[in-house]
């Protein structure tokens, strides 16, 4: 299929019993999900928003993403955690390598660093730019600090005129942002209440920077919505998702509590970063949760990998596999073969990319580490909106099964209360 779960690796760690065992459990969850009768049923909008989507929707986040690729060279995405991170990770999956896009789509508001925002200023000086800021509660700091210096850089440069640059991106009706709109005038398209930031990709928190960013967002779309048809059995075993999510609680249970999402392509690492924050987010609470890592190969097989095969034997590795060959780079043959390499001669680096995967994944299981594979038949916007999907309901099985709710995160609360504090935020009176 388009995206499907290969175990072959998995048989020597896990029993067919074990999976059989879970069944009812995964069951019980489907019903949370599908019925909205579990904690957190009030985020469940994601389920089928692929397939419910108004297609004026779309067409108007395109007709917006036209107007600023016509008028700016520079788009820059201001928000932070599910704000940012789905956007960045399609991009960085779907768009050329070494600034071979003519329009830039960079990010702010992500962190606190002076010399990001330094940077960024001189990099956009003298050029076109307009701001998408992005912020379902309107009040997240990080964000709204960068957007006050940025918005003060585009009025200095641009006037009034700065308002059709700007786009914001926020809830229907609560928040500053949507104050700002409303009171400005700026373009502006909603996050609906029901789609929590991490879930949020497919929305016009992912869809506007991608459709200026250049990529086909419809497709994207029709990709998770497949896949929404695709996993909604209630049966673990014709639901990719749902097996995913068991055999990570199985291994869970028996003391591997790190996974290791392992690619092979450098352009998955903005996916790494956003799977991390999904799953972790998602699973991180009540003293439970599979602690989500992720690497990027060969890259890592130098540096990481010494961990994966002999250190602590507390992890299992999910990898991403890529089946069909999109590039066609060879390797020359070379009349001297100095380097010893003609046996290569003639092979694609996706073939020889693919027998590294295979013989890490032999060498790994031989260490005692349980590694799955996601196979994904080819890299396009159609086939990531199906992975995009795959994750979210497998996140949502998985902290059904680990009996949390998914969708909340109460613990990222405490450090901005103590900033508030520390900061001397009016109304924040003194604890530290
Ligand atoms: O997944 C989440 O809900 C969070 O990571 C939020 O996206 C993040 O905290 C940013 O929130 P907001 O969009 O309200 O600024």
């Amino acid at each position: 299929g388009t995206v499907s779960l290969n175990d072959k690796y998995l048989n020597q760690f896990i029993e067919k019993d074990e999976v059989i065992a879970v069944q009812d459990f995964v069951k019980a969850a489907h019903r949370k999900i599908h019925e909205k009768s579990g904690a957190g049923a009030e985020y469940l909008g994601w389920l089928d928003w692929a397939t419910q989507l108004d297609k004026d929707e779309v067409s108007r986040i395109e007709e917006t993403a036209q107007k600023l690729r016509r008028e700016a060279e520079v788009l820059i995405v201001i928000g932070i955690g599910g704000s940012y991170l789905g956007a960045k990770a399609v991009q960085d999956l779907l768009c050329p390598s070494f600034g071979l896009n003519k329009m830039e789509v960079i990010y702010a508001g992500q962190n606190l660093s002076g010399r990001y925002m330094e940077e960024l200023l001189s990099f956009i000086e003298g050029k076109e730019v307009a701001l998408n800021v992005i912020s379902k509660s309107g009040t997240t700091t990080e964000p709204a600090i960068a957007f006050r210096v940025l918005r003060a850089w585009m009025y200095e440069k641009y006037g009034e005129q700065a308002a059709e640059r700007i786009i914001v991106t926020t809830d229907k009706t609560e928040g500053a942002l949507r104050k700002a709109a409303d009171a400005t005038g700026y373009t502006s398209f909603e996050i609906p209440p029901d789609i929590g930031g991490r879930y949020s990709v497919l929305t016009a928190v992912g869809l506007l920077p991608l459709a200026v960013a250049g990529v086909d967002i419809r497709a994207l779309v029709d990709g998770a919505a497949q896949a929404e048809k695709d996993l909604a059995s209630e049966d673990l075993f014709e639901n990719a998702a749902y097996l995913y999510a068991a055999y990570r609680q199985i291994l869970n249970a028996r003391g591997y509590s790190i996974e290791v999402l392992a690619s092979f392509e450098p352009a998955m690492s903005g996916i790494n970063e956003w799977w991390k924050q999904l799953f972790g987010e998602s699973e991180g609470k009540q003293g439970k949760g599979i602690f989500p890592a992720s690497v990027i190969y060969s890259t890592d097989l130098h540096s990481l990998g010494q961990y994966l095969q002999n250190g602590r034997r507390t992890l299992f590795e999910t990898m991403i596999s890529f089946k069909e060959e999109q590039y066609q780079s060879r390797i020359p043959f070379d009349q001297e073969n100095g380097d010893g390499l003609n046996y290569l001669a003639d092979k694609t680096l996706h073939e020889v990319n693919q027998q590294a995967m295979n013989a890490t994944a032999l060498a790994h299981v031989e260490g005692g580490v349980p590694v799955v594979t996601i196979e994904v038949e080819r890299v396009d916007a159609f086939h990531t909106g199906y992975l995009i999907y795959f994750f979210l309901k497998a996140c949502a099985m998985s902290a059904y099964l680990s009996g949390v709710n998914p969708f909340d995160q109460p613990g990222v609360e405490l450090y901005k209360q103590n900033m508030f504090e520390l900061l001397g935020k009016p109304g924040y009176e003194k604890k530290i």
